[in-house]
């Protein structure tokens, strides 16, 4: 039962809906995506009245809080990460809606008790037995929490429990398919929501809408005017407090493999028949299925890991990843990682496309780069050396927007050119801050739509692609072959050599 509301800041992509009252249970509710990005949207969709009144979050986790403490702990995440209280009435109604039920992932008896409690909750706040079950626990923990909410009998109404899996979705190609073997013991697949929330950002939806709502754009898309594609997601921040997990993780695996493959899957996907969650997501398989790493016999050209050392960011020293607290002295772990794609289709063969991510760069952002290809034969003269091909930047984040660079005649009586700049700016334009990615994806799930969560054969296929590099970087544990980037700066040599070896640049932004 869905009621139709008009959000003027969501003229999107579907009408929106009210979703109906229910329970959110979040496992490892004491980490810090519950506080910081998780429960501040919920409270703002709130606010917006895009939940109903009913909605409940439970949080589940080992230290032994109480339901005050744990609101408490909520309400300086909603200030401090979040767009504030707003008003204290409207926090206190939220807030009679936020409970604690402390539990062990592995202890089958917490289920048990989490499942009374929830019950119990179905009552006093009508949320009418509709379930979300969140897992925010470190990623070897799914397997064991989704058989044990298996085991308690808490996911088998496909109609009303949903289960939401973080990234990253296993470790490799075999724990994927595990994972998703386990998934599939216990659920279907239209109760599965596994989490990548690049796909929840304003920016990266719009992919779909210029490419597919514009007529003028889609003739150009492909290997007869594209020469390249650069998509970059760079951050200045550094592994901060997270060393447990990304000691295990790296950049392969927090980053390239979710949100950088998911926004090339946008990029070059063909169009979809239809905006509907299996459209899109068939699309999405079948280009990456065409898809892998450019020269599997020469690995290093095609792939490079990277390690920040220390380095001056702001007039700051930054300390190396090694010297970072929880970080093994000769750790191996990639901070940075670049790969060249190819694709074996008729649109795009020929065309490299080349992903970057990677911490402690000198710039925070994220964006997609389709760099066209040179006029076939110069007839004016460029004020720079080398005339620019036209180059069109998605920007994702920060500064949400879209631009063309384009050659433009100098004023003056000779017919010099200089490369200038269309642009298309979100806060401009709309008036309006893009909201954050995981307020989207939260709702999504709670209405049943799929559309923006990764299928169990798109997970399993991007693994796929990855793994040559992959398992050659794992089976090398020598500190000493890992190329070192210094903090604050852009790529290590050797991946810089990815472009040049073909007489390209990676752009400096
Ligand atoms: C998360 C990663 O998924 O994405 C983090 O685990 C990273 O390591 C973050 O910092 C970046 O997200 P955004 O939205 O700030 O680009």
């Amino acid at each position: 039962m869905t009621a139709i509301l008009t959000n003027p800041l969501r003229v999107g992509l579907r009408q929106e809906k009210l979703p109906e009252p229910q329970i959110i249970t979040i496992f490892g509710a004491s980490g810090d995506l519950t506080q910081r990005k998780l429960v501040p949207a919920i409270y703002q969709m709130k606010l917006d009245r895009r939940l109903p009144p009913e909605i409940t979050v439970v949080g589940v986790a080992r230290r032994d809080w109480s339901h005050e403490f744990f609101r408490e702990h909520l309400k300086q995440g909603v200030i401090e990460f979040g767009n504030g209280i707003q008003s204290e009435a409207a926090w206190e109604e939220f807030a009679q809606g936020l409970f604690y039920c402390p539990g062990d992932i592995d202890k089958p008896e917490s289920y048990l008790r989490l499942k009374a409690f929830l019950g119990e909750l179905d009552e006093s706040r009508k949320t009418l037995g509709n379930r979300v079950f969140y897992l925010s626990v470190a990623p070897n923990f799914f397997p064991e929490a989704i058989e044990q909410l298996g085991a308690a009998d808490m996911l088998a109404d496909a109609q009303k429990q949903r289960l939401v899996i973080e990234k990253p979705f296993g470790r490799d190609l075999t724990s994927a398919q595990n994972l998703n073997q386990v998934v599939q013991k216990v659920c279907r697949e239209n109760q599965v929501y596994r989490i990548d929330h690049y796909l929840g950002k304003e920016t990266i939806q719009n992919l779909l809408v210029f490419r597919f709502a514009n007529a003028i754009f889609e003739p150009l898309w492909n290997r007869n005017y594209i020469d390249h594609v650069q998509i970059t997601v760079a951050e200045t921040v550094g592994v901060e407090d997270r060393a447990g997990y990304y000691e295990s993780a790296g950049a392969l695996r927090d980053m390239l493999q979710n949100h950088l493959m998911q926004t090339f899957c946008l990029t070059a996907m063909e169009p979809p028949n239809s905006l509907d969650a299996d459209s899109i997501r068939t699309e999405k398989l079948k280009v990456l299925q065409a898809t892998r790493l450019a020269d599997l016999q020469n690995l290093e050209r095609c792939a490079v890991r990277g390690q920040y050392s220390s380095g001056w960011m702001k007039g700051k020293e930054i300390p190396g990843y090694r010297q970072e607290t929880g970080v093994d002295p000769n750790s191996t772990t990639p901070t940075y990682v670049a790969m060249q794609f190819a694709i074996d289709n008729w649109r795009w063969k020929g065309v490299p496309f080349y992903l970057r991510t990677g911490k402690r760069m000198p710039k925070k952002v994220s964006e997609i780069a389709i760099q066209f290809k040179e006029v076939p034969w110069r007839i004016f003269q460029s004020a720079a050396k080398q005339a620019n091909p036209n180059v069109l930047v998605l920007q994702i984040h920060p500064d949400e927007g879209i631009s063309l660079q384009f050659e433009a005649k100098m004023p003056g009586p000779d017919l010099r050119t200089r490369t200038e700049t269309m642009e298309f700016g979100y806060d401009s334009s709309f008036g309006v801050k893009s909201s954050d990615a995981y307020d989207r994806l939260l709702l999504d799930c709670m209405l049943g739509d799929q559309t923006l969560f990764t299928r169990s054969d798109e997970v399993e296929e991007a693994w796929r692609i990855v793994m040559p590099a992959l398992s050659a970087w794992e089976s090398d544990r020598n500190p000493n072959t890992i190329p070192l980037y210094e903090a604050g700066t852009w790529e290590p040599i050797e991946a810089e050599l990815l472009l040049n070896q073909h007489g390209r640049r990676w752009r400096r932004i």
